[in-house]
Parts: C-alpha cells; sequence; structure tokens
C-alpha cells in the first residue's frame, strides 16, 4: 500500500481559497494533515470546509509584514512546519504595450516575490527539524511565452521556476525537498477571465484533449509534498495533458 506519510504534519497552503490552492488544502485534511490555510480572500477562505485541525489566515503574501504574520500564525498554533505549498498569484491578461510599471510590480510583488518571501520563512523552520518539503506554483506561460497571460505572469513564472532550484540547491542539505509545478490550462477562477477562443486553443494544442480540473494539479502537488516522492528534488514537473512536452 503507498503510504502519503502526511498524517499529523503541519502543512501550510496559500491561495487555498480558490482553485488549486483550495483543492490542495481539501486533499490534504482527507490526509490527516493540520493545515495553516492563506488567501487575501477573507470571505471565499472561511467558505472552505475542512475536516481536519486547521487555522485560517487572511493575508497578503506580497507583504512582507503579513508574511511574518502567517508564520507567527504556523508558531503559535503548531511550533513546527513540515509542507508548504504556494499556490497563490495574481493573473492579469495584458499585452506588452499595456503594461505599465505599476502592473509590472504587482505581479511580480505577489508571484515572485511572495514565493522567495514564503520560501526563507518556510526553510528557516523545516532545517530545525531537518524535514520538510516545499511546492511551488509557476505555469505553462513560463514555458510558452505566456501570450495570452502578458509578460508580469510570464516573467513571474519563470522567476518561481529559478527560485526552486536555488531554494532546492541550498536548502536541500538541510533535509528539505523543493519542486516546482507548472500546470497546463486548468478550470479555475484565475482562467475564468479568457475567452472560449482562449480555452478552444488551449485544448486544441493538447493532446489529451481536454483542461485540467483543480483536483488533477492539486493532487500532483500533494503527492510532491508526500513520502511518494522522497527522491524527487529540484524537478519541474509540467501538468499540462501533453500541450508542452519539455
Ligand atoms: N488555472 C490555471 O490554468 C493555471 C495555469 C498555470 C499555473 N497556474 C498557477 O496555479 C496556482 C493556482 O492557481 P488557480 O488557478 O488555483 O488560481 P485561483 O485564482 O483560482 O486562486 C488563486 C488564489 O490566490 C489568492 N491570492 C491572489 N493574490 C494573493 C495574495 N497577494 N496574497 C494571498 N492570496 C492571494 C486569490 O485570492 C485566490 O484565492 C497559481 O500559482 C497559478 O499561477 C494556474
Amino acid at each position: 500500500m503507498l503510504e502519503s506519510g502526511l498524517a499529523g504534519r503541519v502543512c501550510l497552503v496559500t491561495g487555498a481559497a480558490s482553485g488549486i490552492g483550495r483543492a490542495t488544502a481539501e486533499i490534504l485534511a482527507g490526509q490527516g494533515a493540520r493545515l495553516v490555510v492563506v488567501d487575501r480572500d477573507a470571505e471565499q477562505l472561511a467558505a472552505v470546509p475542512l475536516d481536519c485541525e486547521h487555522t485560517a489566515v487572511v493575508a497578503d503574501v506580497a507583504q512582507p509584514a503579513e508574511v511574518d504574520r502567517i508564520f507567527d500564525e504556523v508558531d503559535a498554533r503548531f511550533g513546527r512546519l513540515d509542507v508548504l505549498i504556494h499556490c497563490a498569484a495574481l493573473f492579469r491578461i495584458a499585452a506588452l504595450p499595456d503594461v505599465d510599471e505599476e502592473e509590472w510590480d504587482q505581479i511580480l510583488d505577489v508571484n515572485l516575490k511572495g514565493s522567495f518571501l514564503l520560501c526563507q520563512g518556510a526553510v528557516e523552520r523545516m532545517r530545525t527539524h531537518g524535514d520538510g518539503r516545499i511546492v511551488l506554483f509557476g505555469s505553462f506561460a513560463a514555458r510558452t511565452g505566456g501570450l495570452r497571460a502578458g509578460a508580469p505572469y510570464a516573467a513571474s513564472k519563470a522567476g518561481v521556476e529559478g527560485l526552486a532550484r536555488h531554494v532546492a540547491a541550498y536548502a536541500g542539505p538541510l533535509g528539505v525537498r523543493v519542486n516546482c509545478m507548472h500546470p497546463g490550462f486548468t478550470e479555475t477562477a484565475l482562467t475564468s477571465v479568457l475567452d472560449d477562443v482562449a480555452r478552444a486553443d488551449a485544448i486544441s494544442r493538447t493532446p489529451l484533449g481536454r483542461v485540467a480540473s483543480a483536483a488533477e494539479q492539486a493532487s500532483m502537488a500533494v503527492v510532491l509534498a508526500s513520502d511518494l516522492a522522497s527522491f524527487v528534488h529540484g524537478a519541474t514537473l509540467d501538468v499540462n495533458g501533453g500541450m508542452y512536452m519539455a
């Protein structure tokens, strides 16, 4: 029998109010994990039904003081951290000429700086007990150029992959496994802003002939964080139905 080894583990999930993050929290709850769920959307976060020991933190992952507050809650409530699955991200459609500095900064702050701040805090805690697992979310936009998504999103997600590799190199010797996922087109609130042409185009470029569900992305993230992936480290996993084959 395959065992995830996640029962009782303290898992921090960001973006847990919606889509892949929410599905991740639900799967981890089913595995008997203890959860710290984070989102900036208080109302939607409170509406996530979690049948496990958990605490919810409403915070903006782009703000260092708010990330500190997340880790204060981890420390106060559980006194340790085993898993970080960082799903929170900002997605906006913008053609290159329309991207101004404010837009660039906002998206890079949430998607890339937020990932950095969370990795820093997570590694600091995981190293104290010599074990931890981190899963960061990039995107197929980092592979394909993300023409529909826009420059800040594509660049931020390529940056997340580089960050994951750096943290893997640094934290592997400390017992912390770090991996990055590049989801393909997935049915969530994030992609609901795209029109039918974009969806049809994604499907036509996907050998499996459909888009993914949030649960399909979440289950892979949970596997990466579990004992089942005990020698997977520094990897970037494309979960895209074959849309892009690295
Ligand atoms: N859906 C897709 O097709 C797709 C494709 C490639 C990559 N991804 C990546 O997968 C991850 C999850 O995406 P999703 O589709 O579930 O998105 P989603 O929009 O459904 O959920 C994202 C969540 O992050 C939260 N969030 C946004 N900014 C935040 C901030 N500053 N602080 C705290 N929370 C914040 C939102 O409130 C939301 O609940 C993201 O990193 C996304 O870039 C998604």
